[in-house]
């Protein structure tokens, strides 16, 4: 069998070489292309009836993630086995490729999926844990991480503990989140598993003092006790400017198909070089050649793990998958550094004037250092479903946070403009 530049890849991986070199795909700005929002916004083909603050949720495709989509699709309805065996290699590694591209990392560390959801849950459920480790989490951490750590906790027997890092998000500090971390770290604890903006409240970590923390607690820890960093990074993914390494995290799980405006149903997880050696394959690759012709030949693969082999295999709509590059293009060609700057005055716009309404509690804090694209409120006397049926009566779309604490939330982002923020905090006004 040839030797591909992917089993290079994945030699290079087994054999532990330094993987923080970026592949130098870069992709230079348009000149000019962009500068205009209004331009940014026509790229993507929303209902102009109504406002849509929901990049949290699920995205609409801008115009050249659905062309590339209809292209694939063209190419595998008309020849289906002759489109994937001509065009399938090729085209995963420039998705792979393009992922690592924007995180700053080796594609061998980046396994494909199909959600935040299945990234978490792949990376966590079969970590090399057992009876006496410790994974800590927060209160404040959503349904995903909590519950693919319970499901960690069954398999290995190593036991979850939840701390509460804030009582209230409004209230709460970087330092005294960095404390209260540094603080609950225990001698047992292998896995800190966080989440960079949380989806009840709007609140951002400061995920890389964190990890700063944790580097400390594992200075004067044995290689096999040192503590590893997971992050559900979906809603700081497209929005943030720190790549995974800036970050300082070992796990680091997003869907494409929010804030990055990428295909439906992609994702992506990225892995330290540290996190490969206690990750654990769940799903059978299609992706790492060496794994499937060790089968062929009836021999163990090689040893090691790598993000081709956290992929899990199976034919996907792969049509979805090849359109991830454009996705990555767009926010190349817009600028990584204006996307966020843009997003975070929407958000503060947004919040300014939802707290000029009375009987409006805006619960994200106000600056840009402990937060992002979400904001996050409730209206005394009406509930959040309420507030959303209001607000959707007004053809504004919302969304009631799926946690106990249950806030309202507006997402605005780079398709929105100033007057739909100001439409938005409007319709607040009218029945707060
Ligand atoms: C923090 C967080 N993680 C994960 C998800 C799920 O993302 P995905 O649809 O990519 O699985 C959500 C919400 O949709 C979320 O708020």
């Amino acid at each position: 069998m040839p030797i591909t530049r992917r089993d290079l890849f994945m030699a290079a991986a087994s054999m532990g070489t330094a993987l923080a070199t970026p592949p130098g795909l870069h992709q230079a700005r348009a000149q000019g292309a962009y500068d205009d929002w209004g331009a940014v916004r026509e790229l993507f083909p929303l209902s102009p009836d109504k406002v849509h603050m929901s990049a949290m949720l699920i995205t609409s495709h801008p115009a050249s993630v659905r062309d590339a989509i209809e292209r694939h699709r063209g190419g595998l309805d008309a020849d289906p086995v002759g489109y994937l065996e001509t065009n399938g290699d090729k085209l995963t590694e420039a998705s792979r490729n393009a992922a690592a591209d924007y995180l700053g990392m080796h594609p061998a560390h980046v396994a494909l999926t199909d959600s935040t959801t299945m990234g978490i849950g792949l990376m966590y459920t079969s970590l090399g844990l057992g009876e006496g480790d410790e994974v800590l989490t927060t209160e404040e951490d959503y349904y995903v991480t909590h519950t693919a750590l319970d499901h960690l906790s069954q398999r290995t027997g190593a036991t979850i503990r939840r701390i509460a890092l804030f009582e209230d998000a409004r209230g709460a500090s970087r330092e005294g989140i960095v404390d209260r971390i540094r603080t609950e770290i225990r001698p047992e604890t292998r896995l800190l598993a966080l989440t960079w903006v949380h989806s009840n409240t709007g609140l951002k970590l400061p995920v890389a003092e964190v990890a700063g923390v944790v580097r400390e607690a594992n200075a004067d820890r044995d290689e096999d006790r040192q503590i590893l960093f997971g992050l559900d990074a979906v809603h700081g993914f497209g929005v943030e400017t720190e790549n995974f390494f800036e970050l300082g995290v070992d796990f680091y799980a997003a869907g494409c198909h929010k804030w990055l405006f990428g295909p439906r149903g992609t994702g992506i997880a990225a892995i330290s070089e540290r996190g490969m050696t206690l990750a654990r394959p769940t799903i059978p690759t299609f992706d790492d050649s060496t794994v499937f012709s060790a089968w062929y030949r009836r021999e163990a693969p090689p040893a090691g793990n790598n993000g081709l082999r956290m992929t899990p295999g199976g034919f996907k709509p792969f049509e979805h998958r090849w359109a991830l590059p454009e996705a990555f293009g767009l926010h190349d060609a817009i600028g990584r550094a204006r996307i966020s700057a843009r997003t975070h005055d929407l958000a503060t716009m947004l919040k300014e004037a939802l707290t000029s309404v009375q009987g409006v509690r805006v619960h994200t804090p106000t600056g840009p250092d402990m937060s992002s694209g979400i904001v996050a409120f409730d209206v005394d006397g009406r509930s959040s479903d309420e507030v959303v049926a209001l607000l959707r009566d007004r053809s504004i779309i919302a969304s009631v946070a799926p946690y106990p604490s249950a806030l309202v939330r507006l997402a605005p982002s780079i398709r929105n403009t100033e007057s739909e923020v100001e439409r938005a905090a409007s319709a607040v006004r009218e029945f707060a």
